[in-house]
């Protein structure tokens, strides 16, 4: 796969989109908006990482990875700030909820090492290369999915894809982490996860107006969906784990098997809905 910047896209994204695009479930999308709330601090603070280390990269192959991860996560960051518009303009408070993440994001940025800040990037950037895969390896997962949000979601997730291997090998080669830190990484980015994804669809879901009660049945009817045996999250439990082998590389963790669909129909028409049905077109 080569990294492969793809600058100022249009999804199309607009007030049309329903509140509720995954399908009408309340709960599903905001599990998932709850995730694309965090992109645009995040990506910053996985460019910031690597960037932290990009001087000491000999390898002029990652040298030009880099650069390119970083115009790929910058256009992510983008791409998402214009989704949190929407929500902003449903009348979620976004700038309210995020002071959270963001003081925590500023917390471990002067608290913990550079080292360790890039150990859980690779970490988070495991994740994502793994959400990608969640969401998109199967056609039922967002059968439901509003097309546009899908196509955003498809070609953020091709693109994690593509780079998967480059804030490890940052971390391998310039920043000279070793094993300890990166497994201690994942296990606090594990925490954070969990603990983000409830805490910030339970606020969605409450500036939808839904009570205490109704948010909590809503939680526990939905563990089987999130946690279950073959559940979002728990789905990925073992390749999360495969993240703590002496050994691991990102590249060997299992590829999209549908992205060439998406390359090919991107190529061919520059266009990420249709790009986006041939992925899921070409799901299993
Ligand atoms: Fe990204
Ligand atoms: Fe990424």
């Amino acid at each position: 796969m080569i990294v492969t910047p793809r600058e100022k896209i249009d999804f199309g994204l607009d007030s049309s989109v329903g509140r509720w695009w995954f399908g009408g479930d309340a709960y599903k999308t905001r599990v998932v908006d709850g995730f694309q709330l965090t992109f645009p601090d995040g990506e910053r603070y996985f460019i910031s990482s690597v960037r932290g280390f990009r001087d000491g990269v000999s390898d002029a192959g990652l040298k030009e990875d880099v650069r390119a991860f970083i115009r790929q996560e910058a256009q992510h960051g983008m791409q998402h700030m214009a989704f949190n518009e929407l929500l902003k303009q449903q009348g979620i408070p976004v700038e309210a909820i995020l002071k959270f993440e963001r003081k925590a994001l500023k917390l471990m940025e002067t608290r913990f090492s550079g080292r360790f800040n890039l150990a859980l990037t690779t970490a988070f950037e495991h994740f994502t290369a793994l959400l990608a895969d969640t969401f998109f390896a199967n056609k039922a997962t967002l059968a439901q999915a509003d097309e546009r949000v899908r196509a955003l979601l498809g070609w953020h997730a091709v693109e994690e894809m593509e780079h998967r291997h480059v804030a490890f090998d940052v971390y391998v080669n310039s920043a000279k982490g070793g094993y300890l830190m990166r497994v201690g990484a994942m296990s606090l980015a594990i925490c954070m996860v969990v603990i983000a994804m409830y805490r910030l669809s339970d606020i969605l879901l409450r500036a939808d107006g839904f009570s205490r009660a109704q948010r909590l049945s809503m939680h526990l009817k939905n563990l089987p969906w999130l946690l279950g045996r073959k559940g979002l999250l728990s789905g990925m439990l073992p390749r999360i784990l495969d993240f703590y082998r002496p050994g691991f590389h990102p590249s060997q963790a299992h590829d999209l098997h549908n992205y060439p669909a998406w390359l090919e129909k991107w190529n061919e028409t520059k266009d990420p809905l249709q790009a986006a049905q041939a992925l899921y077109d070409a799901a299993h």
